[in-house]
């Protein structure tokens, strides 16, 4: 994933530009988020403008019945965010990583390495940290997998996630990750990736992706499938198809000496050949005692990425394919990543080891020959 910017709120006030900490308490009432002023003078100076987004979402709430925290925003596709509960605790037996306990989850290991080029190469130890980081991460997958079905909210799914870490032993990654609010991320229809768990129930043709990330003794494991909920129409089954098939051959090309950049080459290639595009804002990354690291591993063909596959890298593949356009946009939440024109997009991830002949796909499903969830649904 490509690194977020910190969260800074800037006044309201047209043109005012300031570094704003005071929200309006009415729209904290009505769920409106993102309100921010400098001052109680320009809070003062915007009131008439100002109030009407009040009045704005107590209309739209009574219309549709519907949850709307961003009153007067353009959303690309149908899918709307639904409220997001309270932010659930890890307990103090479990190891955290260094971004767990800061207000702003800045991982600050991770910043020391940013500028460098240079790939870590694991040692035996290590090696088998991720091995086993990972193979909890796919046991969470699995249990997440288990529960899916129309009607089961995706904050169900996070409680269950969170639980299942926590039995493990696990801190889930993403929980304060530069402040993400749950435990796993979860991507519905349009949403490329980094959707978060929320209180609408899965709808009968939905296809949903979970995205799982464990942190285990000093280690990450990293993956995603995507899901059909219910009965899914064909085009979105051929765009999951496809989805799983570009990690697929990336995949097979993996060993010693082989370029990071070529894995965009391989994926863009089939996904365009099947009529799908190849998002480009959110790429794999290098992975062990650091969540994201390099290399970076783009999905996009002629793409300029750094490095050359050596035993003992750890890396994630993930590619996002897209039905119509490959443009992405955020929400106002700052992570849900979208579809710029509302169709759907779909993602698969692995994190693999390099070794001397190819590579080990640490997170593959043990059961059903390592294939993945939707097969058994096709
Ligand atoms: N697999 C996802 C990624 O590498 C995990 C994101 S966790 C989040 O981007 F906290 F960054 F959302
Ligand atoms: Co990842």
């Amino acid at each position: 994933m490509a690194a977020p910017s910190v969260l800074q709120q800037i006044c309201e006030t047209p043109g005012c530009g300031t570094e704003a900490k005071l929200q309006c308490p009415t729209c904290i009432k009505l769920g409106i988020s993102g309100s921010f002023f400098c001052s109680q003078t320009c809070f003062k100076g915007n009131w008439g403008e100002h109030k009407k987004l009040h009045k704005k979402s107590k209309s739209e709430n009574s219309e549709s019945n519907s949850f709307n925290p961003w009153p007067g925003f353009r959303f690309t596709g149908p899918l709307r965010p639904a409220p997001v509960t309270p932010v659930r605790e890890v307990p103090d037996h479990i190891p955290r990583p260094d971004y767990a306990d800061n207000t702003e989850g800045i991982p600050i290991s991770e910043r020391q390495f940013r500028g460098t080029t240079s790939i870590k190469v694991l040692d035996d130890e290590e090696q088998e940290g991720m091995r086993v980081a990972c193979l909890l991460g796919r046991e969470v997958l699995d249990v997440a997998a288990k529960m899916l079905k129309v009607g089961v909210t995706t904050e169900e799914i996070d409680k269950a996630v969170h639980e299942a870490c926590i039995d493990r032993e696990c801190y889930p990654s993403p929980l304060n990750y530069y402040q993400f609010p749950k435990s796993c991320c979860t991507s519905v229809n349009e949403v490329i990736c980094h959707g978060i768990p929320d209180q609408r129930p899965l709808e009968d043709g939905d296809i949903l992706n979970v995205d799982i990330s464990v942190y285990h003794k000093s280690f990450h494991g990293d993956l995603n499938e995507t899901f059909f909920v219910g009965n899914v129409d064909e085009k979105s089954k051929k765009l999951v198809k496809t989805t799983y098939e570009c990690l697929a051959m990336a995949i097979n090309e993996v060993k010693p000496g082989v370029r990071y950049r070529e894995m965009g080459n391989i994926i863009q290639k089939h996904a365009q050949a099947n009529g799908f595009s190849v998002v480009r804002s959110y790429c794999g990354h290098g992975i062990h005692q650091l969540f994201h690291t390099t290399p970076s591993v783009p999905h996009y063909a002629k793409n300029k990425a750094i490095g050359i596959m050596k035993p003992g890298h750890c890396f994630t593949i993930e590619p996002m394919i897209s039905e119509g356009t490959w443009r992405d946009e955020t929400w106002p939440d700052n992570w849900t990543a979208v579809t710029q024109d509302g169709k759907r997009s779909a993602q698969f991830e692995h994190t693999l080891l390099v070794t001397e002949t190819g590579c080990e796909v640490l997170t593959r499903r043990r059961e059903n020959d390592g294939k993945p969830h939707f097969l058994d649904q096709m």
